[in-house]
């Protein structure tokens, strides 16, 4: 049984979870950051309390909170059912059980809802996609994107992976992608030729481990860096 989606699903995780697919230091935690392709991650809200404001990106923004409220509950049928055809592709020690995983991931869905519409206005949650973002170049020192490039390998082609992840470098400093395996765990078709274009434009690329371990083969993230 393998994991498939018509197309790329609002889904978010934890706080807990952005530390570690990011290898994420206290230092890092200071840094300006954009998370694109945040969704409905609590990423965002516990930055914000921890006093240390982030920007998120995502086309979902251009919804209201009921609406992002609605898509979820949809999606959760969907992806929680999945989940439990499919456990063998996870390793079961972070969440010991397919309803612990959906009591984590809903619980970080519902701190995302609470704070989404008073984060918008305050210009945390920005409504916009890929690979055209709203910000000059080198804005930020941090971009962080999970859960979106090389995980939807089915949904998206190889141009525009190219596209998406110079737009990244484009607006920051240092880029981080996780994971690079797609929806059901196999290498993303897309990784080598993305790394070989960017090499040669001059970027430094490194595939590192991360101590965020679900997915069975998930446990790597790309690091990016101009030269
Ligand atoms: C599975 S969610 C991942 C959310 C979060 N990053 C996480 O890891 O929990 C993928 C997100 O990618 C967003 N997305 C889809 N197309 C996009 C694009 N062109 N640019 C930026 N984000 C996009 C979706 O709206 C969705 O919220």
């Amino acid at each position: 049984m393998d994991f498939h989606y018509k197309d790329i699903v609002p889904w978010g995780r934890s706080f807990d979870e952005y530390l570690d697919m990011f290898d994420l230091s206290e230092e890092d935690l200071t840094r300006d950051i954009v998370g694109v392709g945040d969704g409905p991650a609590s990423f965002n809200f516990w930055m914000r309390e921890r006093g240390t404001p982030v920007i998120s990106v995502d086309p979902i923004y251009q919804f209201s909170e009921a609406e992002l409220r609605q898509r979820i509950q949809e999606t959760y049928e969907d992806v929680i059912a999945q989940a439990r055809q499919n456990q063998d592709k996870f390793v079961w020690t972070k969440f010991s059980s397919v309803d612990e995983l959906a009591q984590v991931r809903m619980q970080a869905m519902e701190e995302f809802c609470r704070d989404f519409e008073e984060g918008k206005e305050q210009g945390r949650y920005i409504g916009a996609s890929l690979p055209d973002l709203p910000f000059p170049d080198h804005h930020f020192d941090l971009v962080l994107s999970a859960h979106f490039l090389f995980f939807y390998s089915a949904n998206r082609d190889l141009a525009f992976h190219l596209d998406a992840v110079r737009e990244l470098l484009r607006i920051g400093t240092e880029v981080r992608i996780f994971p690079i395996v797609d929806v059901n765990s196999n290498p993303s078709p897309f990784l080598s030729p993305v790394i070989e274009e960017l090499e040669r434009d001059g970027v430094n690329c490194s595939v590192e481990r991360v101590p965020y371990h679900f997915q069975k083969t998930g446990n790597e993230m790309l690091r990016l860096k101009s030269r």
